[in-house]
């Protein structure tokens, strides 16, 4: 298969991005995240792929519980620091307004679009990133937004690169 054609399918995609939130006893993470989809409508359920290589799959194995904010155009910012940092040398959630959702997991003030949800169920094929399958528990949005999409965000250095984990050239 052409990795060309792939890469080129799949950026025209741009999909939304989102930032996932998780927290446990060690702590709060959080990233930014433009693998994720509803993945049944009845129940409902919403998977997340998070790489092996970040801080906040680390979290999000100690706990049942992730929020997904969905971004706008306006929160980039945002996007860039969850993004480009990593939970393992910064406190992302400095200065920003946080509250706590269902499990204790971080709702981000500043976006007031959002579903929290409960893991269900991981699945890891052995590839870089592993999937995430949640059950929607609660969810809160306000009127209608402009996502915030891939296109705009592909500037970002992202903290950790997926293949760090896997000892693979980059
Ligand atoms: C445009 C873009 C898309 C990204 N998509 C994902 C993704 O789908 N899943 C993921 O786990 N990380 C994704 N990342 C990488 C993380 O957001 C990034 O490595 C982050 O700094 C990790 O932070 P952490 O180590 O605190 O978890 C993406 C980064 C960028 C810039």
């Amino acid at each position: 298969m052409s990795n060309d054609a792939f890469s080129t399918l799949m950026f025209a995609l741009d999909p939304p991005m989102v930032i996932v939130t998780v927290a446990a006893t060690g702590g709060r993470a959080g990233c930014l995240v433009s693998f994720h989809a509803q993945s049944s409508i009845d129940p409902e359920r919403y998977c997340v792929w998070l790489s092996k290589a970040n801080y906040t799959y680390d979290v999000a194995l100690q706990t049942d519980h992730l929020a997904i904010h969905f971004l706008t155009a306006d929160d980039l910012p945002l996007a860039e620091l969850f993004g480009s940092q990593s939970g393992d040398t910064v406190d992302k959630f400095a200065g920003l307004q946080v509250t706590e959702g269902p499990g204790g997991v971080p709702l981000l003030a500043q976006c007031p679009r959002w579903l929290a949800a409960r893991r269900i169920a991981l699945l890891d094929d052995g590839g870089d990133h592993v999937t995430v399958l949640t059950e929607p528990v609660t969810a809160q949005v306000s009127g209608p937004f402009t996502p915030l999409r891939l296109a705009q965000a592909a500037h970002i250095r992202p903290g950790h690169r997926y293949r760090e984990r896997h000892h693979l050239d980059a």
